[in-house]
């Protein structure tokens, strides 16, 4: 769902918990050290309930949305053009050991948790692995902001998001 239909424009939208309340994201609605869940949005699905639900229970749907803290040092993947716009970063939600959502970034030291297997990934190396049983990086999702300054993601993830043994879908 992050790949926009005939060119549409894909919206990063908040997880506000009830369905039919759109609320796009902004750089300056996040705090330096926060963090998001938001879902894919275009705006064709405002007011159709059946197809909110269905972008926001695709299974690669749930992306995290770090705001880092400013002049954090990152490293940035081997061979791969930078997906974050400026301090903010987008990963998949999606645990790449056994598919649990990951729920929480702990800003301190930059580490987003799986609460299933304690695996530990590094936002500020684009989300690799630094501790338990997940052996791949959450993918990232290229993301920018439009010119009324909501996030948009650029294009769909460039690898498969969830863990390897999930069947893939070309
Ligand atoms: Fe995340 Fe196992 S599913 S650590």
């Amino acid at each position: 769902p992050w790949r926009g239909e005939n060119g549409e424009t894909v919206y990063l939208r908040r997880d506000t918990g009830i369905l039919g309340e759109i609320s796009r994201v902004r750089p300056e609605d996040m705090e330096p050290g926060s963090m998001e869940t938001v879902f894919p949005y275009i705006e064709s699905q405002r007011g159709d309930d059946e197809a909110l639900l269905h972008a926001q229970r695709a299974s690669d749907a749930p992306v995290m949305l770090i705001r880092l803290r400013p002049d954090t040092p990152t490293v940035k993947r081997q061979g791969q053009e930078n997906f974050n716009y400026g301090d903010f970063y987008a990963f998949s939600k999606v645990c790449t050991h056994l598919g649990c959502p990951t729920s929480l970034y702990q800003a301190q030291d930059n580490r987003i948790l799986c609460p299933c297997h304690q695996s530990q990934f590094l936002a500020t190396e684009y989300a690799r692995p630094v501790f338990g049983p997940a052996t791949r990086a959450l993918p990232q999702l290229p993301i920018t902001v439009d010119s009324e300054g909501y996030f948009v993601a650029r294009s769909d993830f460039i690898e498969a998001v969830g863990p390897a043994f999930w069947e893939r879908r070309p």
